[in-house]
């Protein structure tokens, strides 16, 4: 190994490479012996590291604030022969924070409601906080009118009033901000995809589950 060579050359005052004061020449092989034990505790103690980091992260995440759906109505549903939809809607939608040490900061929340790729509205809030282990719930009334569908459309709603189930969705996203364990500070993106269906006339929602919760999606 390259340390026993070492062991031959003490007697050695100059290599181009040493200190300019050559009486230190004896301690080379120690040194980089030394630089090696560092070098390789440095490694070890990097990748500790990153493993805790995604220990923390695989944890923690499920304490993400998220957004979920609570309530949706189909209030009311208009669709002529032209193939012009006009819809109304009621959706709760509430942000949730499960941790126990951090407040979570919500910021660029845009929730797009459609119907078969036709976004009929668009869902926003201002920056808003949610105390630990809190909730705030956001009611939106939506009311669109003179929505044109295309061919697709116009057969996918005249499918939907014949069985009485009328399919739209709900996608976006929000900005949070929280402290992993009240200290360490994240921001993650949280993303919301979801099926809101009715059946009609009643306008109740089936089977509603919604969430941008980590974990929960099915
Ligand atoms: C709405 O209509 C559906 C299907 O006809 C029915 O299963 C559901 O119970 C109704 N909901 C209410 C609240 O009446």
């Amino acid at each position: 190994m390259a340390g026993g060579q070492q062991q031959h050359t003490h007697g050695e005052r100059q290599r181009p490479w040493m200190h300019p004061q050559g009486r230190r020449a004896y301690r080379a092989g120690p040194l980089e012996w030394a630089a090696a034990v560092v070098f390789t505790v440095l490694a070890i103690v990097v990748l500790v590291a990153a493993v805790a980091v995604l220990v923390v992260v695989l944890l923690l995440q499920p304490r993400a604030p998220y957004l979920a759906i609570r309530s949706a109505r189909l209030d009311d549903l208009v669709y002529d022969q032209q193939g012009t939809l006009e819809a109304a809607l009621s959706l709760g939608v509430v942000a949730e924070n499960s941790n126990a040490r951090s407040e979570a900061a919500f910021s660029a929340m845009e929730l797009r409601v459609s119907f078969h790729r036709m976004v009929i509205a668009i869902l926003r809030a201002d920056p808003f906080d949610v105390p630990r282990k809190g909730s705030l719930p956001l009611g939106y009334v939506v009311r669109s009118s003179g929505i044109p569908l295309d061919g697709a459309g116009m057969a996918s709603m005249k499918a939907a009033l014949a069985d009485g189930v009328v399919p739209f969705s709900i996608a976006g996203q929000a900005s949070t901000r929280w402290k992993v364990g009240g200290l360490v500070p994240f921001k993650y993106w949280t993303r919301l995809r979801c099926d809101l269906r009715f059946f009609w006339p009643n306008g109740t929602a089936v089977d509603l589950s919604c969430s941008s919760k980590p974990k929960s999606k099915s």
